[in-house]
């Protein structure tokens, strides 16, 4: 049923640009939806019953239908992959997704983001499998704190175990992500600040979203990036870097007296779908053109129907071209219309 493969040079043509002119460059691959922590703010432990349906094993894709498609999207200009979740190392032999994935003619950058539990077993077979890069996630370094983030679940000595492990293993710069909850975590931040200045390591703060539906969302929880940078900056001074991406997500900021950088996700209060070169792909292959989207475009079906290549390739572009969203410009217009609704972060990541 494959197609036959397009050389490198003619791929690069084909990237078709959404119904606001955004190419896309990346995709995000959710490899499994369930996950060892229950994150308040993602999967919240009181919304899931013992016996809540999470997806079973023939109904995800399986690691030749990824491959299959992640090829694709490349065809069609996708430079950047993630693997995702829920927790993706919960993910049978994820090492060996990585290596095929590794071995796409076209990637440049393939990332993990993984909540670091599991990462000390596996960061060396992660690395000897070709991952780039790894983004850990990191709510608290107060042990009580981290599990009140985190759900009951986890150790923040597990966080900083996948740290030092992914260290060892040779992965240089992490990505550490902290989502901040008002009147929750947003006391610890100037610890966590401190405790990776001077790292190679480039900590995140992340705006608290209002991503799926159960975790009840509310707009006073938000602490705003631009309080944090400035209760950062009486500290310790930061000067603003350039973007060095349209579409980064992060706004960097650097140490003034040259001790690494911060940086700042700011979804909320400084949307940024204008550059919002995304995809996601679900792990029952769903393609979710946005965050904050209600519902997924099947390509599991399509794809174990015997679609072809090309119709598949001209399906996903023909997706791609309508794609006019834009919610966290719209958000509050789009809350005060009723648009409460989306996929659960879990389903498609972050
Ligand atoms: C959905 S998780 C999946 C990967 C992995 N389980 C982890 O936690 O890193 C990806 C990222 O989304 C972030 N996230 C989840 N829910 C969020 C929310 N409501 N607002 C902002 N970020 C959120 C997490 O903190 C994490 O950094
Ligand atoms: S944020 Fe990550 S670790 Fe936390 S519940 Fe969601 S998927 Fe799991």
């Amino acid at each position: 049923m494959m197609g036959a493969p397009i050389p490198f040079l003619m791929q690069r043509a084909t990237a078709p640009a959404d119904a606001l002119g955004r190419a896309l460059a990346d995709l995000r691959i959710s490899v499994i939806d369930r996950c060892n922590f229950r994150c308040p703010y993602c999967m919240p432990e009181e919304q899931y019953a013992q016996d809540h349906a999470f997806l079973r094993a023939r109904e995800r894709l399986s690691f030749d239908e990824m491959e299959r498609l992640a090829r694709i999207f490349v065809s069609l200009g996708v430079r950047k992959l993630r693997l995702t979740g829920g927790e993706p190392l919960l993910r049978r032999d994820l090492p060996e997704l990585v290596a095929r994935l590794a071995r796409v003619d076209g990637v440049e950058d393939l990332a993990l983001t993984t909540n670091g539990a599991l990462l000390p077993r596996f960061a060396q077979a992660l690395r000897e499998a070709g991952l780039h890069r790894i983004t850990v996630s990191l709510d608290s370094l107060d042990p009580e704190t981290y599990r009140r983030m985190a759900g009951d679940r986890g150790e923040v000595g597990q966080v900083l175990a996948a740290i030092a492990a992914s260290e060892r293993a040779g992965f240089g710069a992490l990505k550490v992500n902290c989502v901040v909850l008002r009147g929750v975590n947003e006391e610890g931040v100037l610890e966590l600040v401190e405790r990776f200045r001077g790292t190679p390591h480039v900590l995140r703060f992340i705006e608290y979203m209002d991503v799926g539906t159960l975790n009840g969302w509310r707009a006073e929880r938000v602490v705003p990036s631009e309080e944090l940078r400035a209760r950062i900056h009486a500290r310790w001074p930061l000067e603003a870097l350039p973007r060095q991406l349209q579409s980064d997500t992060a706004r960097r900021w650097r140490f003034a007296d040259g001790a690494g950088e911060v940086g700042f996700i700011s979804s909320v209060s400084e949307p940024f779908c204008g550059d919002c070169s995304r995809a996601r792909l679900s792990a029952d292959g769903k393609l979710y053109t946005c965050l904050f989207a209600r519902t997924g475009h099947d390509l599991r079906g399509p794809l174990r129907a015997g679609d072809s290549d090309d119709a598949l390739r001209a399906r996903i572009a023909g997706l791609w071209s309508l794609r006019g969203d834009r919610y966290s410009e719209r958000r509050a217009e789009l809350r005060a219309a009723g648009v409460l609704e989306h996929v659960e972060m879990f389903k498609i990541g972050g």
